[in-house]
């Protein structure tokens, strides 16, 4: 009977010292900005999402909508404007967390103009320029982007290099001789989006090529993935490389 107690006490216990230890304290790639792009698509989406993500000891989101020329024509103003209604919601809410907007910028003609005439876009931390690229074939202007980027003094961010279908090793080592840093996916390497893709996100981390982890959270699905997948073994992994997330 007593031995019953005590094991009932201890798993108990066992359970409120859950093994799960998140040591990052800011998310970087997200789309919590309601109705701007593909993201969440409503202020109480973006809430419930926080929630839920603010259970994973994530304290600190600089989130990221997409510009694109194509699909989503967002500015720096549109964003600054749905940032201060995010943030006031948070407030009513009454929910700890602090939000910051950037932008997850699409590489196109429209990019390359604002770098070269020096239009403003938006960053973060060391300048750092989030950026994507379509996911079928390398983009023919990437060397020159990122040569003229670097050159006004950008630190480009490529963003899921993982999920690229013409990434391969060689090329994302080159990517980085040229000096991009990458930011994998937490969905990426918990297996959201396919096996090649967590495949190459797992070759990246034993590889040690991640400066960042973004959640690239669009949607309250999203959000409970991550969180019913925190314990996934390679995003353990992955949070012990020397990440910078929290010196933001
Ligand atoms: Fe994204």
């Amino acid at each position: 009977m007593e031995k019953s107690f005590s094991l009932i006490v201890f798993s108990f216990f066992s359970r409120q010292q859950t093994p799960f230890a998140n040591p990052l304290r800011v998310d970087i790639h997200s789309h919590l900005l309601a109705g701007i792009d593909d993201g969440s698509q409503s202020l109480e989406e973006s809430i419930a999402m926080l929630k839920i993500l603010r259970t994973m000891g994530y304290e600190k989101f600089i989130t990221t909508p997409h510009i694109m020329s194509d699909l989503y024509r967002n500015d720096p103003d549109g964003i600054r404007s749905k940032l201060s209604e995010l943030q006031q919601a948070i407030a009513t809410e009454g929910l700890s967390v602090e939000m910051q907007a950037a932008a997850e910028y699409h590489l196109d003609e429209a990019l390359m103009h604002k770098v070269a005439r020096s239009e403003e876009i938006l960053t973060f931390g060391k300048r750092y320029l989030l950026f994507e690229t379509n996911f079928l074939s390398e983009p023919l202007q990437i060397k020159n982007f990122i040569f003229q980027a670097t050159s006004k003094g950008y630190q480009l961010m490529l963003v899921h290099p993982e999920r690229y279908e013409y990434m391969t090793l060689a090329k994302a080592e080159d990517l980085r001789n040229r000096g991009v840093v990458f930011q994998i996916n937490v969905l990426s390497i918990m297996g959201y989006y396919s096996r090649p893709v967590q495949k190459m996100a797992y070759q990246l981390i034993d590889k040690g090529w991640v400066e960042f982890l973004g959640t690239d959270c669009h949607n309250l699905l999203q959000a409970r993935f991550i969180f019913e997948n925190r314990t996934n073994k390679y995003f353990q992994k992955a949070l012990h490389l020397p990440l910078l997330n929290n010196q933001l």
